[in-house]
């Protein structure tokens, strides 16, 4: 993993309008390059700004390997009779590489069940997407040290659809551990924690697909920010972060980027 690179992911979540958005990319692109060539940054803005993103992005010739775009969301359904709803497919129209999925605020404020979920990543694995699929416990859960039990039931029946398409290619899909409690709240998880969650999630996915996942990214996300984000990625298994309030300061932002 060590010469791997590590991603670090904008969520931007239902915020800001166009012209913020903009003024936050433009910012992002000024200070790109200080950025360390192990760094991934991926963007995922809400879907209705993407082509303006994607526009700012290749008017600066700025390389998609370097910053990438995603969906927060995608449907759960092919084209077709679905109002409101966006396709895996389409978000590659706006030069889309990257899908998260199974975020808590879908499963929690818009009640996404596994199944849901399930299919979500089965269309978008299909479609050679890099898909992030978010996995993580409420505070309750916590309590009830039901931690590892609910992650396992997650990544069990989220890949579940998957798993034969996984077993001869993993190469596109990224976990992400956001404990609920965490997620904009201010409280990270501790380092221990975190460790341990995260070569948890690593053994798991070693048992589901029955091979060494050791290139297949872990993120962590819940309240990383610009002082916090060293110690956090010099974790073992930890790849990346998801990273949503200071995603929404380009300092910040770049300042995290850089911590690596
Ligand atoms: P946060 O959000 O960084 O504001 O806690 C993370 C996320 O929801 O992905």
């Amino acid at each position: 993993m060590n010469n791997q690179k590590y991603l670090i992911a904008a969520n931007w979540k239902q915020n800001g309008d166009s012209k913020s958005l903009i003024k936050l990319i433009n910012d992002f692109i000024k200070s790109y390059k200080k950025i360390k060539p192990r760094c991934e940054i991926l963007i995922l803005p809400p879907s209705i700004y993407l082509n303006a993103i994607s526009n700012r992005l290749s008017h600066h010739k700025i390389p998609r390997k370097k910053i990438s775009l995603g969906s927060q969301n995608i449907s759960s359904f092919d084209n077709g009779a679905y109002t409101g709803e966006l396709s895996v497919d389409m978000t590659k129209d706006y030069n889309c590489t990257y899908a998260l999925i199974g975020h808590s605020e879908r499963r929690h404020v818009f009640q996404e069940d596994e199944k849901t979920i399930a299919k979500k990543m089965q269309l978008s694995l299909a479609s050679n997407m890099n898909t992030i699929l978010c996995v993580g416990e409420t505070i309750a859960e916590y309590n009830k040290k039901l931690t590892k039990k609910v992650i396992l039931r997650q990544l069990k029946s989220a890949l579940i659809k998957s798993s034969v398409l996984l077993k001869s290619d993993h190469s596109k899909v990224i976990i992400a551990y956001e404990p609920v409690w965490a997620i904009g709240t201010g409280k990270t998880a501790s380092l221990d924690n975190i460790s341990d969650v995260h070569s948890y999630i690593r053994n798991v996915l070693n048992k589901i697909l029955g091979i060494k996942t050791n290139s297949i990214k872990i993120l962590y996300g819940g309240s990383v920010n610009n002082l916090n984000a060293s110690s956090i990625l010099s974790l073992s298994n930890v790849n990346g972060a998801l990273v949503g309030g200071a995603s929404l300061n380009s300092k910040k932002f770049i300042d995290i980027c850089s911590s690596i």
